[in-house]
């Protein structure tokens, strides 16, 4: 039985066509469960470090999978023949990191129909208005329990751009009834009032004002019925 957490589950969950880019790999426990699951026929497996790729190589091996993925030394897409690619995951990064993984020009065939399935471990937030910025839209967005809670999204390039609001980029697409949103959510918040107490510490009311109305929206947002 291949390890794969329900963080990676979810993730694969939200993927649908054959040929699946995975970035930023590691063990590769992802790709082993697509091609052993039959939810992949392929799966382009990619790291920036050779450390990872040599830990995927054992999966690949112990699994029995090895001829279904192909393991690429590189830096986001700059290795990757994007021909008949259906999918891309990026899973168990900063959202800044992936941010400027789909920012980059290699980046550009996701814009034809690709499926991409995004998992940030921090910063969703300023992952979610790069994309919808940049006219992706996020169709799907669930808060799954691991280790803590994580936020899966799935988006595809619409061309469509926009412009979130503070509210919208913290709580995306998520669902407001799931009670692990509240919690996801709950760590959001947390955040933001710590970040708001050192404002205020150091001498800043007006940022941490702002800080203290977003923290008033996020609780409308989650809470629709006490407004
Ligand atoms: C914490 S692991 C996540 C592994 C797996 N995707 C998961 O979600 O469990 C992050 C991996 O991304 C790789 N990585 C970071 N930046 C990358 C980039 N620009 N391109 C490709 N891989 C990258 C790191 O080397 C590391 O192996």
């Amino acid at each position: 039985m291949i390890p794969i957490s329900p963080r990676l589950l979810c993730c694969a969950s939200l993927l649908k066509g054959d040929v699946i880019c995975d970035i930023g790999t590691d063990h590769a426990y992802l790709p082993a469960y697509l091609v052993q699951s039959g939810k992949a026929k392929q799966v382009i497996a990619t790291d920036v470090k050779q450390g990872p790729l040599d830990s995927a190589k054992g999966t690949l091996k112990r699994y029995h999978v090895e001829q279904d993925i192909r393991l690429v030394l590189s830096d986001g897409f700059d290795k990757v023949n994007p021909k008949g690619v259906t999918d891309v995951v990026i899973a168990g990064m900063g959202g800044e990191t992936i941010r400027d993984i789909l920012a980059a020009p290699k980046a550009e065939f996701i814009k034809k129909g690709v499926n991409l399935v995004l998992q940030p471990m921090t910063k969703a937030e300023i992952l979610r208005p790069w994309l919808a910025e940049h006219g992706f839209a996020i169709s799907k967005e669930i808060a799954v329990k691991d280790t803590h809670v994580y936020t899966v999204m799935q988006a595809s390039y619409t061309g469509k751009a926009e412009q979130l609001t503070p509210v919208q980029c913290y709580c995306g697409k998520l669902r407001r009834a799931d009670p692990l949103t509240k919690i996801y959510m709950a760590g959001v918040q947390e955040r933001l009032h710590t970040k708001a107490a050192g404002l205020r510490e150091a001498g800043d009311d007006t940022a941490a004002d702002e800080i203290r109305a977003l923290l008033n929206e996020i609780n409308l947002w989650l809470n629709p019925n006490r407004g």
